[in-house]
């Protein structure tokens, strides 16, 4: 399976869990793969642990001038990417009575003016070369909404609503859009959910466990392919039955 062949892929976010194995699976495909990183030091460690050649370059998605800068560095080193996946995000999980402005501003800035702030970068020039592939990574939760996360589910639920928009705009010149919408998945930041809390969500997933992050990668892998050309403005749900629509 090396349909991504000359292909260049960026990953914002990643050296995190769910965006090592995408890394991974992409480049398994053939992709060449940069991944945008905050942690110089859990990078540089990230990168030399991969068994392909990782591109690391530093980037707060969150910023737009410094999306900017990433998109010429990252033209300069590799060329424009091909295929862009949307991954970085962060939580900063509190009741709506508890919550301070802070938790919510920093959560919609990483996780949905991210969204914007990378593709504004490369998703017009992917339409002038008539191909491009766009997965935006957003969550269960945006779909269903969850105690404790009103931020976290706006910003998520706010991905999708731009995946339609913008696959429309894009939709005549070769390039999809498209979001994939990962239930509870073994990762740092699932693990990061107090034990006694995390035990009764996974009580409520049908399938009884976690998903792995392998089980996103291969769906994101295939978005990114020829094969889903037909495919686009589509939210998809990885979620082990948890919410069923
Ligand atoms: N439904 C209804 N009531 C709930 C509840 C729930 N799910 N969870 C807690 N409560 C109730 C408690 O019973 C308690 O009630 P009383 O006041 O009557 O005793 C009250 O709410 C506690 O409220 P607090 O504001 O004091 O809550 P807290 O500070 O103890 O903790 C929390 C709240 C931080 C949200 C904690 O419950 C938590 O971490 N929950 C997990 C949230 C979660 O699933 N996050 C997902 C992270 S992973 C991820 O986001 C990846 C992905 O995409 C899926």
């Amino acid at each position: 399976m090396n349909d991504l062949q000359n292909k260049v892929a960026l990953v914002t976010g990643g050296t995190g869990g769910i965006g090592s194995a995408i890394c991974r699976r992409l480049a398994a495909a053939g992709a060449r793969v940069v991944s945008t990183y905050r942690n110089e030091e859990k990078a540089k460690a990230w990168a030399s642990a991969q068994d392909y050649e990782a591109t690391i370059l530093p980037c707060d998605v969150g910023s737009y001038d410094d999306c900017v800068r990433m998109a010429a560095e990252l033209e300069s080193q590799v060329g424009p990417p091909d295929i862009l996946v949307n991954n970085a995000g962060i939580t900063r999980d509190a009741s709506f009575k508890k919550i301070a402005p802070e938790q919510w501003r920093a959560v919609i800035n990483a996780n949905l003016d991210s969204v914007f702030n990378v593709s504004h970068q490369f998703v017009n020039a992917m339409a002038d070369r008539g191909w491009g592939r766009v997965v935006n990574i957003s969550s269960l939760n945006g779909q269903k909404g969850c105690f404790g996360q009103t931020n976290y589910c706006a910003a998520k639920a706010g991905i999708h609503g731009f995946t339609m928009a913008l696959a429309q705009e894009v939709a005549r010149k070769g390039v999809t859009v498209n979001t994939v919408s990962p239930g509870y998945i073994a990762t740092d930041m699932v693990m990061a959910i107090p034990e006694e809390v995390r035990n009764k969500i996974v009580a409520q997933i049908p399938m009884g466990r976690l998903g792995t992050p392998e089980e996103i990668a291969s769906l994101v892998a295939y978005l990114a392919s020829e094969s889903a050309g037909f495919i686009t403005g589509a939210n998809f749900s990885a979620n082990g039955g948890q919410f069923m629509h």
